[in-house]
């Protein structure tokens, strides 16, 4: 059985896990933090190479603020609990989008998280905070037209490589396998680039809900695939 090397997760379902059992929306992103502990631990004993959860859009600074800055500081309180194990367990993290404008608490947890981990060579974790598909292919653009402002870059050698190698996954491969919770047939600003020829897999488990059983699900689904990249089989 396949492993793919690069599994993508948008967590999406805490909202509404939390109100079907009555309880606020930030008691679903709490739950969600417990299941985001296992499915790591899991991806890492499967030998999955990279893993990429979307925690946070560009689009979800529209919602009320006490909603965004519990998000953030359930951020804060993952890297104080999990550092540890993560470190033990030879987990690299990275962070994916501009932690810029987070909160400051929440923005140095995020440099901690990925400083006292970046020599690790175990499974490499990508959390995308703050993260939209279009706003990471805007960046690159603008860096590779400044390149070229400055007379270092000819226009006409930008080719995919070349453009892919500014994007917040510069060195990683795509995902193989993009799940996502909840129910939404959508990618939502996720992985807008790499994503051209994931495999999508959609469940209406709720993110609190998924379990590492419901991954394996989801992995033995994707060997099912015939990923033919446009050519046609053999
Ligand atoms: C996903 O769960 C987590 C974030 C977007 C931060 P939601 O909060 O979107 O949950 P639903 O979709 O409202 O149920
Ligand atoms: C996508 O979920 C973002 C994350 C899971 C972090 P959303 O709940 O924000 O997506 P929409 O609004 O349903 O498209
Ligand atoms: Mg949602």
């Amino acid at each position: 059985m396949n492993v793919p090397a690069h599994i993508a997760i948008i967590m999406d379902g805490n909202g509404r896990w939390a109100k079907e059992k009555g309880m606020v929306r930030l008691k679903g992103h709490q739950a969600g933090m417990e299941s985001l502990r296992e499915i790591v631990r899991a991806c890492s004993d499967k030998g999955v190479k990279v893993l990429t959860v979307y925690a946070f859009s560009t689009e979800n600074w529209k919602r009320p603020i006490e909603e965004v800055s519990g998000i953030f500081s359930l951020l804060v309180r993952y890297v104080a609990k999990e550092l540890k194990e993560l470190n033990a367990n030879n987990v690299q993290i990275r962070m994916l989008g501009d932690i810029d404008p987070l909160p400051a608490d929440a923005k140095k947890a995020a440099q901690k998280a990925v400083d006292s981990t970046k020599d690790n060579t175990g499974l490499i974790f990508c959390i995308a905070i703050n993260y939209g598909g279009r706003a990471e292919i805007v960046r690159a653009a603008r860096l590779l037209a400044k390149q070229a402002a400055e007379g270092q870059l000819d226009p006409a050698s930008i080719d995919e490589a070349m453009f892919a190698s500014q994007l917040y996954t510069a060195d990683l491969p795509d995902p193989d396998l993009i799940i996502r919770t909840g129910g939404e047939m959508r990618l939502s600003n996720f992985l807008t680039w790499q994503s051209a020829y994931s495999e999508l897999y959609v469940t209406d488990t709720y993110w609190p809900d998924f379990t590492p059983d419901k991954l394996q699900e989801a992995i033995d689904v994707f060997n099912g695939r015939d990923r033919r990249y446009g050519g046609i089989k053999a």
